[in-house]
Formats: structure tokens, C-alpha cells, sequence
């Protein structure tokens, strides 16, 4: 088992990812988008649980993050919170409900707070939705930022390639992960960029970095659920380390099943009234 310096029953917050980063703790982070699964990550004692808009892709079976609505992530985030204890629990604002319009993105984080009693929200994306950023904390929603591989901007960039690699992409990277320190974000995840350009942000900025394909050089690591329990095999980026073959173990237990209904081997006496 490895080692876990966090107090495993004391309540993560906001504030203690940030001490956290400032001990040189790293921070733990994994999607969860259900209840029976969120309950066996808190208890094995994950800091942060993302109800990430990635369920459009990997529990609705989207191409993209983008077909995901409001609703359909704040059903996702209250049967997470049923069975989250200890872990920070933060939501992604689906696309199209915070971009371009704060007011919008003000009362799609209310909505997710009060229908869903999530922690915090994250939101993709830099100077361009400042003022959402800013709108929502004012309203003291905490806010996670997220730059680099934004998903729900896909059809901008074209590919799901590694981000910020010529300077003038990692300069607006860093000029983004300053702005969004100073208007109060309480950290940020990285997704798909360079280690070097990672960690460079990690130590210059304050607040926790989170990365996903950015090494090994930030405050903690996120990785979605169903890829690192190979429950979804068929994403197999250089980044991702498969911790089980889930799949393997389902296929197994769901074909001995038939064969036991096809046998009539099951049910037996035992198992019967
Ligand atoms: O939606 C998601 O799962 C995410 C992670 C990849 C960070 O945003």
C-alpha cells in the first residue's frame, strides 16, 4: 500500500490542498461520477474526487465532453456527494454554460452547489472567462481553473495533442495561470503539456497545480477513473498508467455467469428458497 501522510477522516478543503503544496505533500485526484464508485475512492482515501465532464464521454459514450447538459452533470455530482466523506469534491461547468456570459456561469455554479452540495467547480480556459472566474467567486463558489488540453475546446484546436510546445502558446499559459492565481482561483489543473513548462508554472505560482500529462513536476495528479482502472481500453495515451484490467475482470465474471445460466449450474440449492 503506499503511504498516505494525510489525516485519512479529516475533512479535504480548499485550503488544505494549499498547504498541502506548500509542505510539498502531492495531492490526489480521480474522477468519480456515481455513487458506489465515489464511496470506494473517499474511503481509500483519494484528497480530491472531480465530477468530471468527461462522464459524457466515458459514462454516456460521447466523442466529445461537449454533449454533456447542466443537468445531467449536477444528477452525476449528488449521487457522488451520497457517498463522499473526506474528499474535496469538484465539478466541471459543462461547455456552453459559462462561456461568454458571467451571469450564466454564475447561476450554472449555484445551481451545481445547491441542487448537488458539491464543494467547488472547475471551468476551462484563461483570459477569455475571467470575468466568469470572477463572478463566480464573488458569489464564494471556489473555483479550479483548467489550461493547456482544454477538451471542450476541441473543435478550436483540431487534435488532442500536446499543448503549449512553441513559446507563444506557453507564454499565454503562463500569463493565464497568473491571472486566474490573482483573481482567486484555488488551483489548477494542467492537461497535456510539456513537464518542463508544468513545473515551471508549478513554482512560480502559489496555489496548487494539478496535472494530467504534464509530469512529474507539479503539486498533485489527476487521472480519469475508468481509464487508470482499465475500464475503458480503448484510450491509451503515453501519460496514462493502468492501475487494473477491470475489463478483463468484468469479461471474465460476466462469461462465467452465462455459462453457469446456460449450464444451470447457478442457481444452486444454496442459492435458491
Ligand atoms: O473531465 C475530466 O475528467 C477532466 C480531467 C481530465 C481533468 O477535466
Amino acid at each position: 500500500m503506499s503511504t498516505n501522510t494525510v489525516d485519512n477522516n479529516r475533512k479535504v478543503t480548499t485550503r488544505r490542498l494549499v498547504e498541502m503544496k506548500h509542505r510539498g505533500e502531492k495531492i490526489s485526484m480521480l474522477t468519480a461520477y456515481d455513487y458506489s464508485s465515489a464511496k470506494i475512492i473517499d474511503e481509500a482515501g483519494m484528497d480530491v474526487i472531480l465530477v468530471g465532464d468527461s462522464a459524457s464521454n466515458v459514462m454516456a459514450g460521447n466523442t466529445t465532453t461537449l454533449p454533456i447538459t447542466l443537468d445531467q452533470m449536477i444528477y452525476h455530482a449528488k449521487s457522488v456527494m451520497k457517498g463522499v466523506k473526506r474528499a474535496l469534491v469538484v465539478v466541471d461547468l459543462p461547455f456552453g454554460t459559462y462561456q461568454g456570459n458571467s451571469k450564466e456561469a454564475l447561476a450554472s455554479a449555484v445551481r451545481i452547489m445547491k441542487e448537488s452540495h458539491a464543494e467547488a467547480v472547475k471551468l476551462e480556459g484563461g483570459a477569455e472567462i475571467k470575468e466568469s472566474v470572477e463572478r463566480i467567486l464573488s458569489a464564494g463558489i471556489p473555483v479550479m481553473g483548467h489550461l493547456g488540453l482544454t477538451p471542450q475546446s476541441i473543435n478550436k484546436f483540431g487534435t488532442y495533442n500536446v499543448r503549449a510546445k512553441e513559446k507563444e502558446e506557453a507564454d499565454k499559459l503562463i500569463a493565464d495561470a497568473k491571472l486566474l492565481e490573482e483573481v482567486g482561483c484555488f488551483a489548477i489543473v494542467l492537461e497535456k503539456i510539456p513537464a518542463k513548462l508544468a513545473s515551471q508554472v508549478a513554482k512560480q505560482l502559489t496555489i496548487p497545480i494539478i496535472g494530467i500529462g504534464a509530469g512529474g513536476g507539479v503539486d498533485g495528479q489527476v487521472l480519469v477513473m475508468h481509464d487508470m482502472l482499465g475500464i475503458n481500453k480503448g484510450f491509451s495515451p503515453r501519460f496514462l498508467r493502468r492501475y487494473a484490467d477491470l475489463a478483463g475482470v468484468m469479461t471474465n465474471a460476466v462469461q462465467n455467469y452465462i455459462a453457469d445460466v446456460k449450464s444451470g449450474d447457478f442457481p444452486n440449492e444454496k442459492e435458491s428458497y
